[in-house]
């Protein structure tokens, strides 16, 4: 039998649910490795659990308090704890606390652990680079292994849940926490959310060195109008579809454990208190079985919102969405009770947001072993396999922007001037979020030059120009550059630059960094600039005017000596923007799977889709980077000219490494359908691979065109192949590339 529903515009069958929730159990009894979730076991403890709690101890696992900035726990956490009336903490690290507060909870009546989270967004002790810079290696290997290492510490001081992946889409720079995400594209966004669900979790988030992870922040919080964070979102059901949902639906596909409530108003619906993202998208026809935390005080927040009167009706609001635990603001508690006495929730709705926090807490391992090894910490943060993949991971996520030779660095050189203050600053290469990271752990990157430098090449230092310096007076960096065979600046931002609540009106380069290139310019010197930035920003005019521009990023801990790898030439960049650069901030939002318009834009006809005084193309397109290596792609094929609606072709081309050095290439795969029941982008990232080719070296690179590739979603937004032309290219940026077409038949 089946009964047909329509939610939102959306058709899904009862049918259809229950097989979603069967696969789902199958999956977890059969498809699971060895050792993995005992499901059914699970739900049993669960209910056993819940039919002995008392309302204050329902309420209690739904309340999520911070710790202190610092680690520390807070005394009040302690006495909550002991009566079984808190569910989780955010902040508190570190073996020793983690444990003291545990044994509080383990001595209450049901003994139920807390749940210790924390932010660990790019590492834990050791930092990796910021998630934007992770992404632009477009190494999926790469993004899983940061993950786990930052699992594997994270555990050892006793986190067991993460607020990560952060899987927003940000088409607007301006927005600071484009920093913390995988940029502007859902292909290449999807592929890196599962990789760091994965690299958190593994296949089972209870093992050794595992925690769970928390897809954030849904949904659409990357689409704050004017790029100012928190800010309202209003989005189509097709964009939030299309773009803004499959990162998301990628990580639970994954087996994320957890999702956290947006702070955006989206459509008029503040995200907490939306119930058809929480439970009709979600729960009903994702079948998502872990919890929902709302973001930091987000439930209270519905009053500023304007949804809620006070604070009773915005956990009425939030609860019944669908958002289980509530971070820091403590309205479930105070006003739950109210609530259930006058109906405005239920019972049964309580005992289900209670059910999913134990459930993970069951899945997590933390009934079975609650407490940290207090003796294990100490070996395991900053483990030097930990420094080394860190700083692997920052050379493979540095983009090369431009090279007119001046890089890798000669051999012959004895003397290197480097300039600004960020290329001794220890906190900004860790970027916004440290999670435990110190500055102190930092290999800076004058410190990285100067010890592969060593003693035969002089290296001279000037701190002058910095993101917040405001001096017109360079002559210390002209006096250190004066006598140098290489000028190294390292310019861009500081670490409190980007990240949240550090959203720019401007993407300009700031303080007088630019003046500084300019005068060492004027100087004659050729200037080799070293990009650190949690976001693109103007630099047309070093663009223009330098020798060579490497992006960093926020490179992390290994910093230093990841930047001495790439400009000394032991290591090739190889990485590719994950964003279209702009080439000012008038062209925001921006990005390269546009609609094509009416009248596309075109700079030589007026009446098109352009701007005055702007260009309107990148200063540097998505998916662009150079390398030390030369490369050419050639022979491209398609296997097929027809195919059926559910049928698959091959697209390849060879690539070839035609220098003499052994560097990277990422060979993309992008599609456009030119007439289709929706407006299409002109392309669109379908596939992607990093490979290592020896000089001389080729390989025919081939992508699998299928169902998942070409289909999208139609007037009724279920997912089909249509049948018309394509156009595909295999290229190494989102321009130009090698090209043909074929057609799906009817
Ligand atoms: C607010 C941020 O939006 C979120 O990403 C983070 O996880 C929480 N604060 C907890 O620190």
């Amino acid at each position: 039998m089946r009964f047909t529903k329509v939610i939102q515009g959306l058709e899904y069958t009862e049918v259809k649910l229950m097989k979603i929730i069967i696969a789902v159990l199958a999956a977890a009894v059969f498809c699971a490795p060895a050792g993995a979730v005992d499901q059914a076991g699970i739900e049993r403890r669960v209910n056993a659990l819940l039919s002995r709690m008392t309302l204050e101890e329902k309420l209690g696992q739904l309340q999520q308090l911070a710790g202190e900035a610092n680690g520390d726990l807070h005394p009040e956490h302690l006495v909550l704890a002991k009566k079984g009336a808190l569910g989780s903490t955010l902040h508190v690290r570190g073996a020793a606390r983690v444990n003291e507060l545990q044994k509080a909870a383990l001595a209450s009546r049901l003994k139920i652990p807390l749940l210790f989270s924390f932010d660990v967004i790019h590492g834990y002790r050791t930092i990796f680079p910021v998630p934007l810079a992770e992404t632009a290696s477009w190494d999926t290997d790469i993004v899983r292994e940061a993950a786990s290492v930052a699992a594997a510490e994270s555990r050892a001081a006793g986190i067991r849940w993460t607020f990560a992946p952060m899987v927003d889409i940000a088409r607007d720079p301006r927005w600071g926490r484009i920093v913390e995400g995988s940029g502007e594209d859902t292909w290449l966004g999807s592929a890196m959310a599962r990789a760091r669900v994965n690299g958190f979790q593994g296949a089972d988030y209870s093992a050794p060195g595992k925690i769970a992870a928390c897809a954030k922040h849904w949904a659409a919080y990357g689409a704050a109008e004017g790029g100012r964070d928190y800010n309202s979102t209003d989005v189509s059901e097709r964009t939030l579809r299309e773009i803004y949902f499959p990162p998301f639906k990628a990580a639970l596909e994954e087996g994320v454990a957890t999702f956290m409530s947006a702070f955006n108003d989206l459509n008029g619906v503040p995200a907490t208190a939306n119930r058809w993202l929480m439970t009709d998208i979600l729960r009903k026809e994702w079948g998502f079985q872990g919890f929902v935390v709302s973001d930091y005080t987000a439930v209270d927040e519905l009053i500023n919102h304007g949804i809620a009167a006070d604070g009773a009706e915005a956990a009425a609001k939030a609860l019944t969405a669908g958002v289980d635990m509530e971070m820091v603001s403590r309205s479930y508690n105070s006003e739950g009770a109210r609530l259930l006495k006058e109906k405005r929730i239920s019972p049964a709705q309580l005992d289900e947001a209670v059910r999913r926090v134990l459930r993970v807490k069951f899945r997590a391992g933390i009934f079975d072993s609650p407490l940290a090894d207090e003796k294990e910490e100490a070996d395991v943060l900053l483990a030097p396999a930990h420094l080394k993949a860190a700083r692997n991971a920052a050379v493979r996520s540095f983009v090369l922007l431009k090279n007119d030779g001046a890089l890798p660095l000669s051999g012959a050189l004895s003397s290197i001037a480097v300039i600004g203050a960020l290329a001794a600053d220890k906190e900004a290469p860790l970027g916004p979020w440290v999670g435990d990271g110190r500055a102190r752990d930092t290999v800076d990157i004058l410190r990285g030059l100067r010890e592969r430098a060593g003693a035969g090449i002089k290296v001279s230092y000037s701190p002058v120009g910095g993101p917040l310096d405001k001096s017109t007076d360079f002559s210390g960096a002209l006096e250190a550059a004066r006598g140098a065979d290489a000028v190294i600046a390292v310019v861009g931002e500081n670490q409190e630059m980007s990240g949240e609540a550090s959203s720019r009106s401007s993407l300009a380069l700031p303080g007088n960094q630019l003046e500084l290139l300019k005068a060492l310019r004027a100087a004659g010197k050729p200037v080799i600039a070293v990009l650190m930035n949690g976001r693109p920003l103007e630099i047309g005019w070093l663009a223009d005017n330098l020798s060579a521009v490497l992006e960093i990023w926020h490179p992390g801990t290994m910093a230093g000596g990841a930047v001495a790898d790439v400009l000394f030439g032991d290591a090739s960049p190889g990485g590719k923007l994950p964003f279209s650069w702009p080439r000012a901030t008038g062209q925001v939002p921006f990005y390269y799977n546009h609609r094509n318009t009416g009248r596309p834009a075109n700079p030589d006809a007026k009446y098109s889709s352009r701007y005055l005084d702007l260009a309107i193309t990148p200063q540097f397109p998505f998916g662009y980077g150079l390398s030390y290596s030369s490369f050419t792609l050639s022979g491209f094929e398609l296997s097929a000219s027809v195919i059926p609606a559910k049928g698959s072709l091959i697209a390849s081309a060879l690539l070839e490494n035609v220098s003499s050095r052994a560097g990277d290439e990422v060979v993309q795969l992008y599609i456009r359908r030119k007439a289709a029941s929706s407006t299409r982008p002109v392309r669109e990232l379908r596939g992607f691979t990093r490979v290592t080719l020896l000089p001389g070296e080729k390989r025919r690179i081939e992508f699998k065109l299928g169902h998942k590739e070409l289909g999208f979603l139609d007037e009724k937004f279920r997912f089909k192949v249509e049948p018309g032309e394509l156009t595909v290219w295999i290229s190494t940026s989102s321009e130009g590339g090698l090209t043909g077409s074929f057609r799906v038949s009817k």
